[in-house]
């Protein structure tokens, strides 16, 4: 497996706080009348939720930038015997000529990695392909109280055991850069054999507003309805869900 996908798995996989209200969102688009179609799950990465949703019946699609993430969501697919279509694509710019989704959704922080331009694109593309009367959800992270090594306790790494390598990703500050907030983190792998190395790693972060991406998807054709809240874990700052109807 490529090293950033392992690192995807690090720092993603273990979040399991939202994985109910995708569950419930899932259900309830498919008994909306008339959008009995499937899901669009945009950054889908290596399937945290697309898995669990294709488990419990769902037909999803599965959408992300990056072919080695797909790559991997379809092998775990294969594994399980479950069928799961992934497109390689840019989320800002939607063209799969169908517009047949009953549920469009962006779980974690993939819509605040899109930059502005990015985002309103992902929001017209959402609207040109969700079903009339189908949900477009997109998950916002709670920004976010700036932090460094000087100045609080670190939170806990994450970390996973890999072919008897252990990857730990440190979080070691939370930088204010004005329109984005950087999310720094030290990356570490000891293998089996006890070799050690370290890299950094910097993931900018949009800062939005629910209520700004709400009068974002309302410019693109979009309902804005009322917002959905997961909350913060010890491990994991919590999500504000907007809710926007097709
Ligand atoms: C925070 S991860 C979320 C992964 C997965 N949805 C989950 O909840 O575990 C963000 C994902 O968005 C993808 N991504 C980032 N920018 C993208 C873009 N412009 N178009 C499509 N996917 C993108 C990344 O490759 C990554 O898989």
């Amino acid at each position: 497996m490529p090293e950033h996908v392992v690192w995807h798995d690090v720092e993603c996989g273990r979040y399991d706080a939202d994985v109910a209200l995708w569950r419930g969102l899932a259900a309830a688009a498919a008994d909306v009348p008339g959008t009995l179609g499937p899901i669009l799950d945009v950054g889908a990465g290596t399937g945290r939720i697309t898995l669990d949703l294709a488990r419990r019946g769902h037909e999803v699609v599965a959408l992300d930038h990056d072919a080695d993430l797909l790559a991997e969501l379809r092998a775990r697919a294969r594994a399980e015997g479950l069928e799961v279509e992934t497109i390689v694509a840019d989320a800002g710019e939607l063209a799969l000529g169908r517009r047949d989704f009953a549920l469009v959704m962006a779980p974690m922080q993939t819509v605040q990695l899109l930059r502005p331009a990015g985002r309103l694109g992902f929001l017209r593309g959402a609207r040109a392909h969700v079903a009339p009367g189908g949900l477009v959800a997109i998950a916002l992270v709670d920004v976010l109280d700036t932090f460094d090594d000087e100045h609080v306790l670190l939170p806990l790494p994450d970390q996973l055991v890999v072919d008897g390598a252990l990857y730990s990703s440190q979080p070691v500050a939370l930088r204010d850069h004005g329109a984005t907030v950087a999310i720094e983190r030290i990356r570490q792998v000891v293998t089996a054999d006890g070799k050690r190395s370290a890299s950094d790693d910097i993931l900018h972060l949009d800062r939005v507003t629910l209520h700004e991406v709400e009068a974002e998807g309302r410019a693109a054709g979009l309902t804005p309805l009322p917002a959905r809240i997961v909350d913060a874990t010890e491990e994991h700052v919590g999500t504000s869900v907007v809710m926007l109807r097709g």
